[in-house]
């Protein structure tokens, strides 16, 4: 899509999801299982957020209709995290990743893909807003310091 971060997410989600599956298949562990479900819910949510804050920012006229279309993804992880933490690894199954596989490949394809232009007129305001999404990284999506604090005075 052009912004390298978002790129990078939109890779490694669809890595993780495909090894998540391979290894159902083989076997592995509940703990190995647990850690990735863990990490594969995160990652999702956490892009979701990052695009949705890049394109406020940026005043992205598509924005209502993308947080919908997320809101869809949303849905999935909170039921598919609830039901995996009642019924335990057993539950798990690789059918159960074929909705988050075929929405995320068919999301980047068609939904997307609606905003590479517009942010790719857009550079400095893109690398601008991406380094305070950092700061939220660093800092917890709550404790994120206020704009003009410098983050790297302690206490500041
Ligand atoms: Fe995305
Ligand atoms: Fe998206």
């Amino acid at each position: 899509m052009g912004v390298a971060a978002l790129d990078d997410d939109h890779r490694i989600i669809l890595g993780v999801i495909v090894e998540l599956r391979e290894a159902i298949a083989e076997g592995d562990d509940h703990e190995t299982l647990g850690s990735m479900v863990i990490f594969l819910c995160d990652h999702i949510l956490t892009h979701l957020r990052r695009e949705e804050r890049l394109m406020d920012k940026l005043g992205y006229p598509g924005l209502a209709s993308h947080r919908v279309a997320h809101a869809e993804l949303i849905g999935w992880v909170d039921g598919f995290r609830a039901a995996y933490t009642r019924e335990g690894g057993a539950w798990l199954n690789a059918e159960r990743l074929t909705f988050p596989l075929e929405w995320w490949m068919k999301h980047i394809r068609t939904v997307d893909v609606l905003y590479e232009t517009f942010f790719a007129a857009r550079p400095g305001e893109v690398a601008e807003a991406l380094n305070t999404e950092d700061l939220f990284e660093i800092y917890g999506f709550d404790n994120a310091p206020a704009e003009g604090d410098d983050p790297f005075l302690p206490g500041a």
